[in-house]
């Protein structure tokens, strides 16, 4: 069985092939960073007509690289939730119209249970039950993933979600948009312990996070700091160990608590180096297994789309032919394909 899979739920446009039995054929992803970087952040309206012009030549690409034509396709999985609501209807939309024409089962994927299905793409998936740290753009979760759609959120973000307060950290840094990426360049060149920033609800039993003071710090630590180029990496350096601390003491609290020995962590912060290797040494001194997706596929990408897609249609989940785009939609909703 093959799987078209489409990803436009914010600022990348992304198509891949998944085929059951052989793996990911194709993928492409075009990112939309260079048409936002101008105003500093994700502008929707910009980001909606770039889908519509990207979409259709993405998936001609995949399909092209894949040597599928349309009778090879078996269904399609597109992102149908969370993002912004002009983006997700382009490619809700193209979804429905292929499948319409090529008479096949077109389902509705949530782009979280995506990134944390990515790892399955890995040769050394992770086997179910597992604990996953999703921590993208616009959210921070800790899910205990029982079954595919049975997930129990176990944290969450009570404002911005990790990745939000790498981007608007970095721009009181001065960073040019997207930041997470930038940031995490500058506090390579940091010096660790030079500030000492918080590790926010850290002090209190619980697994929810806080990342918008860190932020506020951020700004209070740059007034009372001149700003040559060595102490801005020393500030992003002091920002990126407390983010990365707060998730590592959050994960080690979580595995701990449901007895879990499998961690997967996905979404676009999970591409961070620092939280890469200091999860892994957590798990090794834990005993667990800790399990990322290869880099290209923390971030979005059309890949997750697919594979996610891919295992609900081999589940038999069907939707109805409804253009379905849900802005907020939680992972807690999910049909649980195992139930049968
Ligand atoms: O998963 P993703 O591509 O999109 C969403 O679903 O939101 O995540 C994007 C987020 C952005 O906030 C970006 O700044 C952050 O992931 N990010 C990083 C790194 N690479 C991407 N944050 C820290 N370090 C990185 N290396
Ligand atoms: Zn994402």
């Amino acid at each position: 069985m093959r799987i078209l899979g489409i990803e436009t739920s914010c600022d990348e446009t992304a198509a891949a092939i998944y085929d059951h039995d052989r793996g990911l054929l194709a993928h492409s992803v075009y990112s939309q960073a260079a048409l936002h970087s101008a105003y500093g952040g994700v502008v929707p309206e910009l980001a909606s007509r770039d889908h519509i012009r990207k979409t259709l030549p993405l998936i001609r690409r995949v399909m092209n690289e894949s040597g599928s034509s349309s009778k090879d396709i078996s269904g399609i999985g597109y992102t149908s939730g969370p993002g912004l609501i002009g983006a997700l209807l382009v490619g809700a939309s193209i979804a429905r119209s292929l499948a319409w024409a090529w008479q096949i089962p077109a389902v509705a994927v949530h782009h979280m249970e995506g990134h944390l299905l990515a790892p399955m793409l890995e040769a050394n998936a992770p086997q179910l039950p597992f604990l996953a740290l999703l921590v993208s753009g616009g959210h921070t979760l800790l899910v205990n993933v029982h079954a595919v759609g049975r997930y129990h959120i176990l944290g969450q973000s009570l404002d911005d979600a990790a990745g939000e307060a790498f981007d608007k950290t970095a721009k009181l840094l001065g960073l040019d948009y997207p930041g997470g990426p930038a940031l995490a360049r500058l506090a390579s060149t940091g010096h660790s312990g030079k500030f000492r920033f918080p590790r926010p609800m850290t002090d209190r039993p619980g697994l929810d996070f806080s990342f918008s003071g860190l932020k506020t710090f951020t700004y209070n630590t740059l007034q009372t700091t001149t700003k040559d180029s060595q102490a801005l990496a020393d500030v992003a350096r002091a920002f990126q160990d407390a983010v990365v601390d707060t998730l590592v003491i959050k994960c080690r609290r979580a595995l701990k608590e449901t007895g879990l020995k499998r961690l997967v962590v996905a979404g676009g912060v999970g591409a961070n180096q620092q939280l890469r290797i200091t999860l892994m040494e957590m798990g090794n001194a834990l005993g667990v297994q800790v399990y990322f997706p290869r880099m290209e596929f923390c971030t979005d990408n059309g890949a997750m789309i697919a594979y996610a897609g891919s295992v609900r249609i081999m589940a038999g989940q069907c939707d109805n032919l409804e253009i379905q785009a849900r802005p907020r939609w939680s992972l807690t909703e999910l049909q649980d394909i195992t139930a049968g």
